[in-house]
C-alpha cells in the first residue's frame, strides 16, 4: 500500500465527520487556523488535495518518469494545415503502460505552438473539423485514448490498474494520470509549448480535465464542459434534475468512478469536508472556466455556478481574481462547433492574451444566494 493510501486509511467515516453548515471553507486548516499567508495555501491545497484523493477519486502513482514514444503514424493532414502524428506511449514497470495518443501541429507560424489537450482520441474521423478549426486558429491539438488505461467499466483487470495494485485509484483518476502523462509527452515534443496548453474534454471527460488541471500544475487552463457531479457540479447544492452523488455512485451506474469512500456520503453531502469548489481552487493562480448548457440539467447548472461563486474568494486571495471564469450557452448536453469556438475563446484570451469575445462571469441565475459567508482572508 501507498504511503497516502496509508494515511488516508485514517480518514474518518461520514457520520464521524461534523455536518456543515452552508459551504465548506477552503481557507479553514485541518488545525483549525486560517489560511492567511501563501506559504498557509500552499499546505492547505496539500490538505485539500489528500481529502479530494483520500474521499472522492482514489490515489495515483506518481509518474512513470521515462516515456517511450513508439511511432505509429506521421504524416500530412488537414489538406495540408497539419503534421498528424500517431504514436504509442509506452511506460510504467516494465513497459505495461501502453497508451495510444495523437497530435495535430499546424503547419503555418514559427516556434513551438500552444496546444489543446483533449480528453479524446483526437485522431478520430468524427474528430476532423474540430481539429480542422483548432489547427486553423494556431493551436495544436492533443489527445489520447483514456480506455487504454481503464475500460469505462467497473472491472478492475485491465489497463493501468492491474500494473499499479497497491493504488486505490478509482476510473477518473487514473484517466486524469493519463492527461498528465499527456503532459510529459507534450513536454518531449519541440513544436509544442507545453507551458501554453488548455485542457478540455465533454461530461465525464470533463470530469477528467477537472481532475487532472487540478493537480498537474503544468497546465495553464483549465477548461472542463458540462461536467456536472465529480467534476464542477455541487454535491451539495442540485437543481432540479441534476445528478445527485446518491445517482452517480450507485452500484450499478458509475460507482467505479470513484473512490468507494465518496458513496458513504449519499444522503449524507453536509458531512463531506469538502465540496467541488475545492477541486476548481486547486487551479488558482491558474486560469478554470467551465463551459455548461444552460438546458443541461443533469450537469447540474445551479451547483456548478455556486461551485463558481464559491471558489472565487480563493482566486481573489491569490492575486488571480480573473482566472476563475463560467460560461453558459443555451442547449443542452452536447460538445457542438460552437463550444469548440468558446474553448478557441478561452485559449485565445487566457494562454494568449487576446481580447476575450465574451464574457466569463455573466451567472445564469443572479439571483441565488451564495451558500456561504466566509470570505477570503486579507491578501497575502
Ligand atoms: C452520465 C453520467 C454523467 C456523465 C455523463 C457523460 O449521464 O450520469 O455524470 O457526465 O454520463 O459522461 O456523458
Amino acid at each position: 500500500m501507498s504511503q497516502p493510501e496509508r494515511q488516508s486509511e485514517q480518514l474518518p467515516a461520514p457520520d464521524a465527520l461534523p455536518a456543515i453548515d452552508g459551504l465548506p471553507d477552503p481557507f479553514m486548516m485541518a488545525n483549525g487556523s486560517r489560511v492567511a499567508t501563501a506559504e498557509d495555501w500552499a499546505a492547505r491545497r496539500r490538505e485539500i488535495t489528500a481529502m479530494l484523493l483520500g474521499y472522492e477519486y482514489g490515489h495515483m502513482p506518481p509518474a512513470p518518469g521515462s516515456i517511450a514514444v513508439e511511432k505509429v503514424v506521421s504524416r500530412a493532414a488537414l489538406d495540408g494545415a497539419a503534421i498528424e502524428k500517431q504514436v504509442v506511449l509506452c511506460m510504467g514497470p516494465e513497459g505495461r503502460i501502453r497508451m495510444r495518443a495523437g497530435l495535430f501541429v499546424p503547419t503555418k507560424g514559427d516556434g513551438a505552438h500552444p496546444a489543446i489537450l483533449a480528453v479524446e482520441p483526437v485522431w478520430l474521423e468524427h474528430l476532423e473539423p474540430v481539429a480542422a478549426r483548432v489547427v486553423d486558429a494556431g493551436y495544436a491539438l492533443a489527445g489520447f485514448e483514456r480506455h487504454d488505461l481503464d475500460a469505462d467499466s467497473a472491472d478492475r483487470t485491465d489497463g493501468a490498474h492491474p500494473v499499479y495494485p497497491e493504488y486505490d485509484w478509482a476510473s477518473l483518476a487514473v484517466w486524469a494520470w493519463g492527461c498528465m502523462l499527456m503532459m510529459d509527452y507534450l513536454d518531449m515534443v519541440e513544436e509544442v509549448d507545453a507551458t501554453r496548453v488548455a485542457i478540455t474534454g465533454h461530461s465525464r471527460a470533463g470530469k477528467v480535465a477537472l481532475l487532472a488541471g487540478a493537480l498537474d500544475e503544468r497546465i495553464a487552463v483549465v477548461a472542463p464542459h458540462a461536467s456536472g457531479a465529480g467534476g464542477a457540479g455541487s454535491y451539495r447544492i442540485v437543481g432540479n434534475g441534476s445528478e445527485t452523488l446518491a445517482l452517480i455512485t450507485e452500484p450499478e451506474r458509475f460507482h467505479y468512478w470513484f473512490h468507494p469512500r465518496l458513496a458513504g456520503f449519499a444522503g449524507k453531502e453536509e458531512r463531506l469536508p469538502f465540496d467541488q469548489h475545492f477541486l476548481r481552487a486547486l487551479v488558482a493562480p491558474r486560469t478554470v472556466v467551465s463551459v455548461e448548457g444552460l438546458g443541461d440539467k443533469w450537469a447540474n447548472p445551479l451547483g456548478t455556478q455556486q461551485m463558481y461563486v464559491a471558489a472565487q474568494p480563493v482566486f481573489d486571495f491569490l492575486g488571480a481574481s480573473d482566472k476563475n471564469g463560467i460560461y453558459f450557452r443555451p442547449g443542452g448536453h452536447d460538445m457542438t462547433m460552437e463550444d469548440w469556438d468558446v474553448l478557441l475563446d478561452v485559449a485565445g484570451h487566457f494562454l494568449l492574451a487576446e481580447p476575450a469575445a465574451r464574457d466569463y462571469t455573466q451567472l445564469p441565475y443572479p439571483d441565488v444566494e451564495r451558500g456561504f459567508s466566509w470570505t477570503a482572508p486579507a491578501e497575502p
